[in-house]
């Protein structure tokens, strides 16, 4: 269940009441853009990214969301040139020492979602140390990295067969998908103006709320997240049901 919260607005010293959801999933793009408007290789809005990633985070954290999901990198993403490849695979290990150093005072469990065999043995047992280390925190920052929403289905399945199931129902899915520690996303908020799910949660956005912006990633702010939550915030969720208005249940 999402958690009702009030944001004191530093702009127009308002409180709203805004519904934080309990999941949101972000779908950081336009780096590449972002860069190439600066005249820059697409590593450095790559790199610029990767602090706006650790920025955002940390704020919605201190809004009271509990489960936090990026699309850092794809199953697709490998087809992109070997320096720009060569450069994400060093902004996670960037962000994993970051994280090893910061796991007291974050207080946030980091699972990785998609399969870790394409990597060295090096950084997958790094990444299988610190999914360990963090196992003892309760918020969750899910990092989709070789990440596939339909590779991850396939994967749940596959996990169903070898453990001898026979019938498979939504909820076996459910709980053999990488995100199964979290609910499904209430929320899913992509940038640079694109209105794709590009694979991402595929399963679990059955019931997403979306939220569109023009803002390329490595430009999001406080604000923008805060807009996301606003709009979010003013919908109705009906699950393929009806929500009973007072005024009709008077007829
Ligand atoms: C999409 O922008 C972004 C990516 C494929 C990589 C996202 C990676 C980060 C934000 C930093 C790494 C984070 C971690 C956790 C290691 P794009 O390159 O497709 O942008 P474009 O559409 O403008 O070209």
């Amino acid at each position: 269940m999402a958690s009702i919260f009030s944001i004191k607005k530093k702009s127009s010293k308002t409180t709203r009441e805004l519904h934080i959801p309990e999941h949101i999933a972000f779908i950081m793009d336009g780096n590449g853009r972002w860069a190439k408007s600066r005249s820059m290789p697409r590593e450095y809005g790559h790199s610029k990214g990767a602090d706006v990633f650790r920025d955002i985070i940390r704020y919605c954290g201190e809004l009271g969301v509990k489960h936090i999901t990026v699309y850092a990198f794809s199953t697709e993403n490998w087809k992109r040139p070997e320096n720009e490849v060569n450069a994400i695979m060093k902004l996670l290990a960037k962000f994993m020492d970051e994280a090893f150093a910061d796991l007291e005072k974050e207080k946030v469990r980091v699972i990785f979602l998609g399969s870790k065999e394409p990597f060295s043995a090096e950084l997958r047992e790094r990444m299988e140390k610190l999914e360990r280390d963090s196992s003892v925190y309760e918020r969750i920052l899910n990092v989709a990295f070789n990440y596939g929403g339909r590779d991850e289905i396939v994967h749940a399945c596959n996990e169903l067969i070898k453990e001898g199931v026979t019938t498979i129902t939504p909820e076996l899915i459910s709980s053999h998908l990488y995100t199964r520690l979290s609910p499904d996303p209430d929320l899913i908020v992509r940038t640079a103006g694109e209105y794709r799910i590009s694979n991402f949660l595929m399963w679990q956005s059955a019931y997403s709320e979306f939220y569109f912006t023009d803002k390329l990633w490595p430009d999001m702010t406080h604000e923008d997240v805060d807009a996301a939550i606003a709009a979010y915030s003013g919908r109705e969720r009906r699950y393929g049901g009806v929500v009973e208005k007072k005024e009709d249940a008077k007829s």
